[in-house]
């Protein structure tokens, strides 16, 4: 076995302290998603929308890469062979463990994606306040917005993960409820192409028959025994 994909979800950061989406106490139980995660929502209104991603941006200065994302950064060290971590996850978790074969398919919090010049560029501020919003790159105020894939936009990157998922030998699915297309649909596209499958997340996800191998339990205990094995 040498080519790995990896996929992760908001669960693979519960354990650091960031709600998960789904489910009791989840982002989608506070916010309806047509009102803060579509591009009708910020055409309609920009401020509710920006104060969603500013709070959920500054709340990630307020958590830390659990054991989950350090045995991911670990694998992604020393795996010999090839290696994609993609995630769904807006969060910097992954990358301030140290991972950095990854991909934020659903775009990050920490990027801005100016409107008027189209150009992308590293976020930390709020964007709800008008007189921070400046692209830093043409100078115009107010036409920053996250850097972030809505409902109704296309995922970030979809030729390089296919190509990753049409070649790898193993596929694993951590912390993501199988809800969301396309990524739900990652793990019959490596089945399809031969690779074995995993999913390690707390319980079943909507898509767990298109597993070979399930572990269930918190990520931050299961990751690093998966990881173990892989290196042992
Ligand atoms: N360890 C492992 N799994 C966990 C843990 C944990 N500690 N805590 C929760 N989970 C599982 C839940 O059981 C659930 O199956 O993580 C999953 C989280 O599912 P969702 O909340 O639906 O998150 P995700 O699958 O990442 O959502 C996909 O939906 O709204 C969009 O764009 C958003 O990227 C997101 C996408």
């Amino acid at each position: 076995m040498r080519n790995i994909v990896v996929l992760t979800g908001a669960g693979i950061s519960a354990e650091s302290g960031l709600a998960t989406f789904r489910g009791p106490d989840g982002l989608w139980e506070g916010h309806r998603v047509e009102d803060v995660a579509t591009p009708e929502a910020f055409a309609r209104d920009p401020g509710l929308v920006q104060q969603f991603y500013d709070a959920r941006r500054v709340r990630l200065g307020e958590v830390e890469p659990n054991a989950a994302h350090v045995a991911l950064a670990r694998l992604d060290s020393e795996w010999p062979g090839e290696l994609l971590i993609i995630t769904q996850n807006v969060d910097d978790l992954h990358e301030r463990a140290g991972a950095k074969r990854l991909l934020h398919m659903h775009g990050e919090l920490a990027s801005g994606w100016c409107l008027a010049c189209s150009s992308r560029f590293p976020w930390s501020g709020s964007m709800a306040d008008g007189a921070g919003n400046q692209c830093p790159r043409c100078g115009l105020f107010g036409q920053v917005r996250p850097d972030i894939v809505w409902f109704g936009e296309m995922p970030y990157e979809m030729d390089r993960i296919e190509e990753a998922l049409s070649h790898c030998d193993l596929f694993a699915s951590i912390g993501t409820s199988g809800a969301v297309y396309p990524a739900a649909g990652f793990v019959q596209t490596a089945r399809y192409c031969g690779a074995h499958t995993v999913e390690i997340n707390l319980e079943p996800s909507q898509g767990s028959l298109f597993f070979d191998e399930r572990r269930y339990g918190p990520a931050g205990e299961e990751v690093p025994k998966w990881v173990d094995e892989l290196l042992a």
